[in-house]
């Protein structure tokens, strides 16, 4: 007899929206009485919720879902499932190469999740389930599965209307959907009530959020927020730099609870490349945005992603970007390699001729990872010596008793202390820095 009741374990690839999407899952299936497992070995479901982005990312989860579906020959009742972006990508491929999957469940079928591991444990044998992609996103579940953890990803967007002509995401995810305003408003009042005191609004293009029948936007969002008691700390991700208005950059001034820190992506400091990339901004304007926020926000924390060899990127074009990366001076940064994905534009349009060796592409990131480590250690050193206070988000290693907190300026500090101080905010004091944390003491 297939147990209707099981243990399920779930494996998260790609972005912030994915490990949100991964958390609402977890609480939508304890609530139909199945366990979620932390460990692989303990389950007899497996669900990959996957990333398409870049081509590693891909073949990594492909690779796992192998080995996975090898657990079927010792225990007939084992299943596995595809979620995410991969499972609206690449549908057929999976089913072919892959055709003793259960469940393949993209993104946007993500509140009937438990409803269709239901049905194939009632049906045996009902083959692989691939829904149907519903129209509208049900944004709902977001407010019925809400993750414990001390700081909140609030999704306030499906999809994507802007083909950059690198990207997967508008065919993985869609067109670009708003949550409704006040269901995101109820979702942050009851976290708040529940003790959380940070919140990260996520979104594909976050400033171009609308509630068009409330008539609200970004900004309006954001005060929002401020409003809501017990909000100490509110972050937000990705803005896109051809949105920014001056009454979105007037929020740093204006909304104390707006952490001094942003992550912005250029994807290259080229105009020609820009274009290509249909990224609607230039150089200069990303270059301005970022001295706005300077001027109202000093110390502000500026991150970025660059992708480097998009198709037919010259010495002359990375060199801008590379300039820019001086001038930024970014202190933290995701630096891509391309990665060709098909049916994009920029894939189809790719002849030999314009595609950048691997060898290049190795090159160009080295190059700037080498910036970065510079700029961000020379970031984090300012605050040797300081007091910072921290919102303490969790163990640091396994293992020993280090944990792990942020500053406003979005900057990991790893101190000593004890698990019951996860989720309150505590003072250090800054006593070293590295490229990518600071190392402090609790303070009185
Ligand atoms: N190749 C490499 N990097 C990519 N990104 C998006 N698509 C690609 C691609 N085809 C990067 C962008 C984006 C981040 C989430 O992933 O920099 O901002
Ligand atoms: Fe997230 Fe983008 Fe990857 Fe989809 S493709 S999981 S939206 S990073």
């Amino acid at each position: 007899m297939d147990t209707l009741k099981r243990k399920i374990w779930i494996k998260t690839y790609g972005c912030q929206m994915n490990t949100r999407d991964s958390e609402t899952l977890k609480t939508l299936l304890m609530a139909e009485g199945h366990t979620v497992v932390e460990q692989e070995k303990d389950a007899d479901i497996a669900l990959l919720n996957t990333c398409s982005i870049r081509d590693l990312a891909e073949s990594k989860a492909i690779g796992k879902a192998g080995r996975l579906l090898k657990n079927k020959r010792k225990n007939p009742n084992y299943k596995v499932g595809i979620l995410g972006c991969m499972a609206s990508r690449q549908k057929e491929l999976l089913l072919k190469i892959l055709p003793q999957l259960d469940w393949i469940i993209p993104p946007q079928n993500l509140s009937e999740v438990p409803q269709l591991i239901q049905k194939s444990l009632q049906n045996k044998g009902t083959g692989c389930i691939v829904p149907t992609i519903p129209e509208s996103f049900e944004f709902q579940c977001y407010e019925k599965g809400v993750p414990s953890s001390p700081v909140l990803m609030v999704p306030i967007q499906q999809g994507c209307n802007m083909k950059c002509s690198y990207c997967i995401v508008p065919t993985t995810r869609g067109e670009q959907q708003n949550r409704p305003f006040d269901s995101i408003i109820r979702e942050i009042q009851q976290a708040a009530q529940r003790g959380i005191k940070e919140i990260m609004l996520l979104g594909q293009i976050v400033n171009t959020y609308k509630d068009k029948s409330l008539n609200q936007d970004f900004v309006a969002l954001l005060q929002a927020v401020q409003a809501i008691k017990g909000i100490e700390r509110i972050r937000f991700m990705s803005p896109h730099p051809a949105f920014f208005t001056k009454q979105f950059i007037r929020c740093y001034s204006e909304l104390s609870k707006l952490c001094p820190s942003i992550h912005l992506p250029l994807q290259s400091g080229s105009d020609r490349i820009l274009k290509a990339m249909h990224r609607a901004y230039t150089r200069e304007k990303f270059l301005e945005i970022i001295s706005q926020l300077r001027e109202i926000q000093p110390r502000i924390s500026i991150s970025t992603d660059i992708i480097v060899g998009y198709p037919g990127e010259t010495e002359e074009d990375f060199a801008a970007t590379y300039q820019l990366f001086e001038i930024a001076k970014f202190d933290m940064a995701y630096i891509f390699k391309y990665s060709p994905r098909p049916t994009t534009l920029a894939a189809e349009q790719q002849t030999t001729k314009l595609g950048i060796s691997d060898a290049v592409k190795e090159q160009r990131n080295q190059k700037l990872l080498e910036r970065l480590t510079y700029y961000s250690t020379l970031y984090n050193r300012q605050f040797i010596g300081e007091i910072q206070q921290i919102l303490v988000e969790g163990k640091a290693h396994r293992g020993d008793n280090k944990l792990f907190g942020r500053t406003v300026f979005n900057k990991k500090v790893i101190f000593e202390g004890s698990p019951d101080l996860i989720g309150t905010f505590q003072f250090t004091k800054i006593k070293n820095a590295t490229s990518s944390v600071l190392l402090g003491d609790l303070e009185g």
